[in-house]
């Protein structure tokens, strides 16, 4: 297996001043990439703001001879996301890997979920993975090339009691890939996700410290690292990676079950049958489905 190389390319990670972001940007930075390390420097909710965090490991990519630049804008801003890639064309020219990383967390039973609490948390996470991405597509689209690397969680994936603002924003992210998967596979732009679990700021009250003690970020980094690489010829998987373990989520869509003038009693009756996953299968776009009784129905 050829060794995963990034000279002369040039990545952003967005909230690379801590945590899981710091991880992947320095591991492409060792690797040779040119990193903006993007962070707004705030606390876990979201409140404040500072220069330390990037500038922490931009010192740090620095001390080993790696190439860096910080960034202290919030991506949750279109105004932010393009600065944040400006920040990359400036310093380096170019943009090959956006890794959009940066997030927060206000959790609350959905009851309590208040329209601050949910408008805060979509911001940051699936506003502001639009607001990085779009800038960066579209200058991927002009070059013909581009990785990106999204960040869900199980939360959207597979659910988490008080994350309904969270879980739907992740949700929201694995919905964007399925789109710019299709959109960028002419440009040669591979759109995969990732759903880590690790020991950060993030989760060091909800797990054990037994569970923590092994789930360091750089567990997780050698996925990103090859997702974010020209090897990397797949597009729109969500890879779940934690405590060094990897494997793939999906969507998937059972048989279709035709039913001629359906009432409601014809869906109870049939309801085991419909919701029978046993045969069900991935489709990558839309339009895979037409001809499977999925648009079109099957001719008498
Ligand atoms: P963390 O709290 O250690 O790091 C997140 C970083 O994002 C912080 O440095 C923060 O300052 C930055 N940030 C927050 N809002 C920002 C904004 N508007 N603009 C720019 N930077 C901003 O958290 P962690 O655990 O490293 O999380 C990284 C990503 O992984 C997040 O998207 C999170 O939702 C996701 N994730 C983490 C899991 C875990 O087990 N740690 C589980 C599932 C998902």
């Amino acid at each position: 297996m050829a060794k995963i190389d990034f000279t002369g390319r040039v990545a952003i990670v967005t909230g690379a001043g801590a945590g899981l972001g710091r991880s992947h940007a320095l591991e492409l930075a060792r690797r040779g990439a040119k990193v903006v390390v993007n962070d707004l420097g705030g606390s876990r909710d979201g409140v404040g703001s500072g220069d330390a965090a990037a500038n922490k490991v931009v010192d740090e990519i620095k001390a080993f001879g790696g190439a860096a630049v910080p960034n202290y804008d919030s991506v949750a801003t279109v105004k932010g996301g393009e600065s944040i890639v400006k920040t990359a064309i400036d310093a380096f020219s170019k943009l090959d890997i956006l890794v959009c990383n940066a997030g927060i967390l206000r959790d609350k039973s959905f009851p309590k979920m208040d329209e601050e609490a949910w408008d805060a948390v979509i911001a940051v996470h699936l506003k502001g993975t639009y607001c990085c991405a779009r800038p960066a597509f579209i200058h991927m689209r002009e070059q013909g090339y581009g990785r990106i690397v999204l960040t869900t969680s199980a939360a959207g994936l597979i659910g988490n009691f008080g994350q309904a603002n969270y879980g739907a924003a992740k949700m929201g992210i694995c919905g964007l890939a399925n789109v710019l998967k299709l959109e960028g596979a002419k440009y040669n732009i591979k759109v995969n996700v990732l759903a880590p679990g690790a020991a950060t700021r993030m989760t060091e009250d909800v797990m054990p410290p037994e569970m923590f003690a092994k789930m360091a970020p750089e567990l997780v980094t050698p996925a990103v690292v090859y997702m974010c690489s020209e090897q990397c010829q797949d597009t729109g998987f969500y890879i779940n990676a934690s405590a060094g373990e990897f494997s793939r989520s999906n969507i998937v869509k059972s048989p279709d079950v035709f039913i001629e003038n359906p009432t409601a009693e014809d869906i109870a009756a049939n309801w085991s049958r419909i919701t029978d996953l046993t045969n069900a299968k991935f489709y990558n776009s839309i339009l895979e489905t037409i001809g499977e009784g999925g648009l079109v129905r099957p001719s008498k």
